[in-house]
């Protein structure tokens, strides 16, 4: 048994994710978890909102909150949606907690002791009207390339150049609209991150072996460019304050750390609002997972392909510039984009499906499968109502829904509610056997290697060699003949849907437990079945009451679809 620390890239605060989201980071980890748990090992997943910014400031501005009140409301509105689609955290926490703001500044301090913080003074656009300085996003105007007027100071969303304020034609505040703006000095703290590139390179030259092609290419990308020295504090009212017993003037000017400096220390952060969560009477050694951990930790991250480069590069940097033995990542599983008819989804446009109507429209089953089972693993893939509906109706409705009502319904009506005995398993049964066993191995070969399309294909193969089990056998004409071979073919297809309840559970979990639940077995866990124990097809004995679950998938109908398409936009969108 191995301690398994998982954690996925943590969802931006400023409101209700989208399904490309879902796909490249919270759901891969989930699925993973689950697998890691039913195979008995100790599981720590991990993930939070990521609360600081300018997004969260902008956002709060407009729902017209105040900042902390609007990521209290947003956080729960996240979670709520989370839990809807059954992402079973160990923990949910938040960037801007108390944990994080400690572990935050412990780690600046450290980087500052150990000669990479330094201080610098760098020329910003200040607002006499606003009186503050204004980070590049809060500076609007007209972009010099195209001429769209509400470019802002970081980068123009028309025509997707990135700027600088100062590029900005008749630049203006974004927080009041005032014109009368200055370029003033100002003192900011700079990581030094150029004199850690050669750690770095040492560190990801003897763990990227473990990576896949597309995290460790995007590492060698950023490492051949050079690490930068980088600003990592903010004019910002939210944000972890940079600690006055180090930098008592930058403190008294109310700098606070950069997002992207405290969010991945939310990691450790949030395993602490864990431990501190912890019930009266149970014990949670949150450090036991980061600090000085033995081998027996394995960590494994996920994220889309642009967070990429901050846990690969950047996030490493400031652990090893730290000098204290916290636990690096092992594994960076990154994720190409999921598009939508081949475009861009896109939270700012709104373009696409988000994860609360998702679930609207259908239960988290029928998104879960999909989305692990298409993912954007070697390249982007495109997300459509039609292929949707498709492998819905077929894989989750036909092969595997149908499958399961079908046995049980006929077994009920020609057996009763009990397993049927029937002969001794014979020649058909020992093949299944030997093939569920290998598609089972090669199944968890995948999971194991973190290969989600190719462990969904497998899924999907053992679930259709169940079926064609049946074709073959047709217990519905073998009953006129061989009542007793009817009842072996029947009570070896229950097994299948057991094994199926077992197997399938990481990728459909309420599915799954329906499946379980059919059958009123003594002592029953989901806990794994190894692909040896598999082969019998003997879990669910002769005289085990079972009952008929509702239709476990309902068929997407043309008009369903037709109506998705014309609620979120189709191929034309
Ligand atoms: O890109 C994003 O959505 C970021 N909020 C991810 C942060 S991951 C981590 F490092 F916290
Ligand atoms: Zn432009």
């Amino acid at each position: 048994m191995a301690r398994h620390l998982v954690t996925s890239a943590l969802p931006y605060i400023n409101g209700i994710k989208h399904l490309g989201n879902m796909v490249g980071s919270m759901l891969p980890a989930d699925v993973y978890s689950r697998y890691l748990r039913q195979r008995g090992h100790d599981v720590l997943y991990i993930c939070a909102t990521d609360e600081h910014g300018t997004p969260a400031e902008l956002a709060a501005k407009e729902a017209g909150l105040a900042v902390a009140e609007f990521c209290a409301q947003a956080h729960h509105a996240q979670k709520a949606v989370y839990d809807g689609f059954q992402l079973a955290f160990d923990y949910f926490g938040r960037s801007s907690s108390q944990q994080n703001v400690e572990i935050t500044q412990h780690f600046a301090r450290q980087l500052h002791k150990n000669g990479f913080i330094e201080e610098r003074a760098i020329r910003q656009v200040y607002s006499p009207v606003d009186g503050r300085f204004l980070p590049d996003r809060y500076v609007e105007g007209t972009c010099p390339h195209c001429g769209y007027d509400k470019a802002r100071g970081d980068q123009c969303e028309n025509c997707t150049r990135v700027l600088d304020p100062t590029d900005l034609i008749a630049p203006r505040s974004a927080i009041g609209g005032s014109t009368e703006l200055e370029v003033r000095e100002t003192r900011h703290l700079f990581l030094l991150q150029s004199k850690l590139q050669h750690e770095v390179e040492a560190w990801v030259a003897l763990h990227e072996e473990q990576w896949p092609q597309l995290s460790s290419s995007i590492a060698r990308k950023w490492l051949t460019e050079g690490l930068h020295d980088r600003a990592i504090t903010r004019d910002l009212d939210w944000g972890v304050p940079v600690p006055a017993d180090t930098w008592p003037e930058l403190a008294a000017e109310n700098k606070v750390f950069y997002v992207w400096f405290d969010a991945p220390i939310e990691y450790i952060g949030a395993t602490k609002e864990w431990s501190d969560a912890a019930p009266h009477g149970e014990k949670r050694d949150w450090k036991s997972w980061w600090y000085e951990a033995d081998d027996t930790v394995r960590y494994t991250q996920f994220m889309a392909k642009d967070n990429v480069p901050f846990h690969t590069v950047m996030f490493p940097a400031t652990e090893l510039g730290v000098r204290e033995p916290w636990k690096k990542v092992d594994v960076v599983k990154g994720f190409n984009w999921l598009t939508y008819y081949g475009g861009k989804f896109s939270t700012s446009q709104k373009r696409g499906v988000f994860t609360d109507s998702a679930l609207e429209l259908l239960p988290a089953d029928y998104w879960r499968y999909f989305l692990i089972a298409n993912a954007p693993e070697s390249d982007d893939s495109s997300f459509t109502w039609e292929h949707f509906a498709a492998t819905v109706n077929k894989d989750l409705a036909d092969t595997l829904g149908n499958f399961v009502n079908r046995v049980l319904s006929f077994s009920r009506k020609r057996f009763g509610d009990d397993v049927p005995a029937g002969n001794a398993a014979g020649q058909a049964e020992e093949k299944l056997g030997e093939e569920i066993a290998r598609l089972l191995a090669e199944y968890e070969e995948y999971m194991e290697a973190l290969q989600y399309r190719k462990a969904g294909a497998a899924l999907r193969a053992l679930w259709s060699a169940g079926n064609s089990y049946l074709e073959e056998e047709a217990p519905w004409l073998e009953i006129k003949t061989d009542p007793q071979g009817a009842a072996l073919t029947l009570r070896t297809a229950m097994n299948l849907i057991h094994l199926y309840a077992i197997v399938s559970e990481p990728f459909i979990p309420a599915s799954a437990a329906a499946m379980r639940g059919a059958f009123a077995l003594e002592s029953d866990t989901a806990t794994w079945v190894t692909a040896e124990q598999a082969k019998s097809l003997d879990a669910v004995p002769a005289g085990t009451a079972f009952t008929v679950p509702p239709v476990l998938f309902a068929k997407i109908a043309q008009e369903d679809l037709e109506s998705y398409r014309a609620r979120f936009g189709g191929a034309d969108a």
